[in-house]
């Protein structure tokens, strides 16, 4: 695990997954598997890879799952242990052991700015990464957080992770403007939270990582809600970018929309031929 400025990771997950009733109807999104593996535990691997030891996830109503998830289970492992099935539970033993996990509810849903806000007592005074669980982030070398942290050692402020997305999809993102300060890098000069295409500055779009510099709390708080009369991110890195700079990076790899049926079962064919099956 190589030495990080930045140790604590956030993990917003008190949304309701909607888009993936009945089946979310009693079980949180973050542990729909991709093959055998819960969503989120890719989430916290890439995190881990990139020498964060904290998780702080924030959760709602109806997510016990996610704590016990990353717990021991006494019962399940006394029963199994000393058998061939003891295997199967390596890979989340040894996430358990490298990193700590906190927990805090987010009462109501006001939005992803408002969800990162609730994070701010999990979080203190320092630089976190943000992981959106849904989004799903393969890469064969280095993880995309680990390449958002080597960015922010150079640039010391925020970043969000962009990837290009067909005109006629950025409504389903925050989407940004910027001018390139080095190839795959741009300094934000604009960002708007799922634009219409003719509203749209650019088909750059944000997907679910990002660096944050701890100054984001007091904007946020001083964040009008926005897109939907939700309190957005998207609004508050653009003070940000307008005050200091914020920067976006299009990182190496590809991302899976695990929030849409279509992106989640199509990681599943990936991870099941590119992944499980290269490890069996
Ligand atoms: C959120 C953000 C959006 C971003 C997206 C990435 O939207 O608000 O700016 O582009 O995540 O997945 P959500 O997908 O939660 O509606």
């Amino acid at each position: 695990m190589s030495e990080s400025v930045i140790k604590k990771c956030l993990f917003p997950a008190a949304g309701y997954g909607t888009r993936f009733l009945p089946a979310t109807k009693s079980m949180p999104k973050e542990m729909l598997p991709i093959v055998n593996k819960p969503l989120i535990q890719y989430g916290v691997e890439e995190a881990i890879q990139a020498g964060m030891d904290n998780m702080a996830i924030i959760t709602g109503r109806g997510k016990q799952a996610i704590a016990d998830y990353f717990d021991t289970n006494y019962e399940l492992e006394h029963q199994i242990a000393g058998t061939d099935k003891e295997k199967y539970l390596v890979d989340i033993r040894e996430t358990i052991n490298q990193a700590v996990f906190s927990y805090t509810r987010q009462i109501e849903m006001k939005g992803l700015g408002h969800a990162i806000l609730t994070g701010e007592t999990l979080i203190g005074d320092q630089a976190f990464a943000v992981v959106l669980a849904d989004d799903l982030c393969y890469s064969s070398e280095q993880g995309v957080l680990s390449q958002m942290v080597e960015l922010y050692k150079k640039y010391q402020c925020s970043i969000v992770a962009i990837e290009e997305v067909p005109a006629e999809e950025t409504h389903k993102y925050g989407v940004i403007a910027g001018e390139e300060i080095e190839p795959g890098v741009l300094r934000i000069n604009d960002m708007v939270e799922k634009p219409a295409p003719e509203d749209a500055p650019s088909n750059l779009a944000i997907i679910g990582r990002y660096i944050l510099t701890p100054d984001i709390f007091n904007i946020i708080r001083q964040t009008p809600p926005g897109r939907n009369n939700e309190v957005q991110i998207t609004d508050a890195l653009l003070t940000q970018a307008k005050q200091g700079g914020v920067i976006a990076y299009k990182f190496k790899g590809r991302r899976f929309d695990c929030g849409s049926v279509a992106g989640f079962m199509e990681a599943n064919n990936f991870f099941y031929e590119n992944v499980y099956k290269a490890l069996d």
